[in-house]
């Protein structure tokens, strides 16, 4: 059984001073509750009222991006040992933001996430198709090339310790929700390539689906066989949408 685990990704939104009143109003919101994992993803500098806020709850902690190098004259990035020291745990990977607008390759995706591995946090890796390449019947060629290229080298213990996000772009932010139906034929195709590539560890990785979800979508999407929880954007900023989401995951 995989538990479903749902991520807010704040993008970047939230002063340090807003996000602090945010994770408290999740925390306050969820009580106890963890029949399905829930993990924050705010910007760097919340990153600090956010340990001290989830303190002695269920919640976990993400950041929205990690460095392949330890550290050095790498303007602007941040390494993965910052990150662990503000009790980060997961951190996503190869969003489709960083790939349209920062220049994110399937070959960089794949240096962060076993850069993230190695150093004992959870890569989200999210792979996702334009519209486009939807329209151009090139969905599963894109998703294929995607999850080979930005997983190539994992091995044994990694595979446990992974999550992938599917988050076709043309539903990103657009409040155009993939059906249950499209997002569970994706979700299925995932699965299928990582029995391939992982073998039965397959079977445990979870994949969540990103794209427009919100609290009315979410337990239909949730449902699918193949869809392990939610990646959340917009309806992540206030805590009202993001609670009713991941309790709908239970
Ligand atoms: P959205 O974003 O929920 O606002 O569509 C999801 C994401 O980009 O992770």
């Amino acid at each position: 059984m995989r538990k479903k685990i749902v991520a807010g990704n704040w993008k970047m939104n939230k002063t340090a001073h807003e996000a602090k009143a945010l994770v408290a109003e999740i925390k306050a919101a969820l009580g106890g509750f963890d029949a399905v994992e829930c993990v924050l993803c705010p910007p760097f500098t919340d990153l600090w009222v956010a340990q001290d806020g989830i303190a002695g709850s269920p919640i976990g902690l993400g950041a929205q991006n990690v460095h392949w190098e330890k550290s050095g004259a790498f303007t602007g990035e941040i390494s993965a040992d910052m990150l662990k020291e503000k009790g980060v745990t997961y951190v996503i990977v190869g969003h489709s933001e960083r790939r349209q607008y920062f220049g994110e390759t399937d070959a960089t995706v794949n240096r962060r996430a076993r850069a993230a591995l190695a150093a004992g946090l959870k890569p989200i890796v999210c792979v996702g198709e334009l519209l486009a390449e939807r329209e151009a019947g090139s969905t599963f060629t894109v998703i294929e090339r995607q999850v080979r290229a930005g997983l190539e080298g994992l091995t044994g213990a990694d595979w446990e310790k992974l999550v992938l996000a599917y988050e076709p772009v043309w539903a990103i932010g657009t409040g155009k929700t993939a059906t249950s139906a499209q997002a569970q034929e994706v979700h299925a195709f995932i699965r299928k390539l990582l029995r391939e590539l992982a073998g039965a560890a397959a079977d445990g990785i979870r994949i969540q689906y990103g794209g427009s979800m919100k609290p009315d979508n979410a337990r239909e999407l949730m449902g699918q066989p193949d869809i392990d929880g939610g990646l959340i954007g917009g309806a992540a900023l206030q805590a009202a949408s993001f609670v009713a989401i991941v309790k709908a995951g239970a």
